[in-house]
């Protein structure tokens, strides 16, 4: 039995439903609990039950001053609810505003985070929104809290910040998550395949569509999630053409699922033609939180060592980790 890891939350979004009701669906109780889904049911020691949630921010007026367990399903976060959330909960507070970023506004976030005695720092802001993502790890950094970035913009990918990290001996794992089976996963695994087999890859593409909120922002801003999208993908040899569409568009009847279609044409001996087509259809968000509550368990474990930057145990759970040149090894 560990002390539970006190996890702070930026961003009230999908991600943050699906990883506390997972929390609490894998709460042992009578008999056995059934750990399906889960990769790690110990890590570093750590339980997937002994995640606790001190403190939340976000700039949502409909969520800031609810509970948490209200404001996860509120306003356009549409991940069902699987499970009640039962015992105290905390009150979401206001965080620091992505177009208006005030010294003040920060200093906030620093003493709640001291407040709290929060160790790890879940920042679940949409992409497409870098400042804020930097100055909520800049007051993680002030508060000595650990970050895990979800989103695509770069926060593990600024090597200054990094180093200063590193030197506080606090973690910094991002960006980008590698969902537990997503897209890029699957595309990345058949072209390495192909290649392996000594196939031409002449073309091949991923389109990804889907209803929530995270699709509906991604549609309009999703140039940072193409660039990360691609880092996965093109260093596969010998592709000719590849195409990547983050959101092909919000489908709000799919909800908070995810339909990508990924499509792959080449060719084998003589010259003969191969396609694969492959659908893949998940619910988003728990894709998301099943690799969240491994980053956020390994970044605990990383402060209470005091082993900061980013920590190679992280990189296969991340699109686009810092590069190994940025001090870290595999
Ligand atoms: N779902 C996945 O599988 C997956 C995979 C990889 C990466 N991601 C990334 O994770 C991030 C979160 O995804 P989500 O589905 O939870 O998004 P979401 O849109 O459901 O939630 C984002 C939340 O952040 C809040 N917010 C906006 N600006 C803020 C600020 N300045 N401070 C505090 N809160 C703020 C919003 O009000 C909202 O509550 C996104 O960047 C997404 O691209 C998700």
């Amino acid at each position: 039995m560990v002390d539970h890891i006190r996890m702070a939350v930026a961003g009230v979004g999908n991600n943050v439903s699906a990883l506390l009701q997972g929390i609490e669906y894998y709460r042992p109780g009578p008999g056995d609990p059934s750990l399906v889904g889960v990769t790690h049911p110990e890590l570093n020691g750590i339980r997937v039950e002994e995640i606790q949630c001190v403190a939340a921010f976000d700039v949502d007026p409909t969520k800031i001053g609810q509970p948490l367990t209200e404001a996860i399903h509120g306003s356009t976060n549409n991940f069902p609810q699987i499970v009640d959330l039962v015992g105290e909960s905390v009150t979401v507070e206001q965080g620091i505003l992505s177009d208006q970023i005030r010294p003040s506004g920060v200093e906030q976030v620093v003493q709640r985070l001291r407040d709290t005695e929060a160790e790890v720092l879940l920042l679940s802001l949409p992409t497409s929104r870098p400042a804020a993502a930097l100055a909520y790890a800049e007051a993680a950094l002030s508060a000595g809290v650990a970050v895990v970035n979800c989103s695509a913009d770069p926060v593990a990918r600024e090597p200054g910040l990094l180093r200063r990290f590193a030197s506080a001996s606090l973690p910094l794992l991002g960006d980008d998550l590698a969902s537990q089976f997503g897209s890029s996963l699957i595309h990345r695994a058949l072209l390495d395949l192909l290649a392996r087999r000594g196939l031409q890859i002449d073309g091949t593409y991923q389109v990804n569509l889907g209803g929530n909120e995270d699709f509906r922002n991604l549609r309009d801003a999703g140039a940072p999630k193409l660039t990360s999208k691609l880092n996965v993908l093109s260093t596969v040899p010998g592709v000719a053409s590849l195409s990547v569409i983050p959101s092909g568009g919000h489908v709000p009847f799919l909800m908070d699922r995810k339909v990508a279609h990924i499509s792959i044409e080449g060719r084998g001996w003589a010259g003969s033609r191969v396609a694969v087509d492959v659908r893949l259809e998940v619910q988003d968000s728990s894709n998301a939180a099943g690799v969240i509550v491994d980053l956020v368990r390994i970044a605990a474990d990383g402060r209470r060592r005091r082993v900061g930057g980013f920590l190679g145990a992280a990189s296969t759970l991340l699109k686009s980790p810092p590069p190994a040149e940025d001090g870290w090894e595999r």
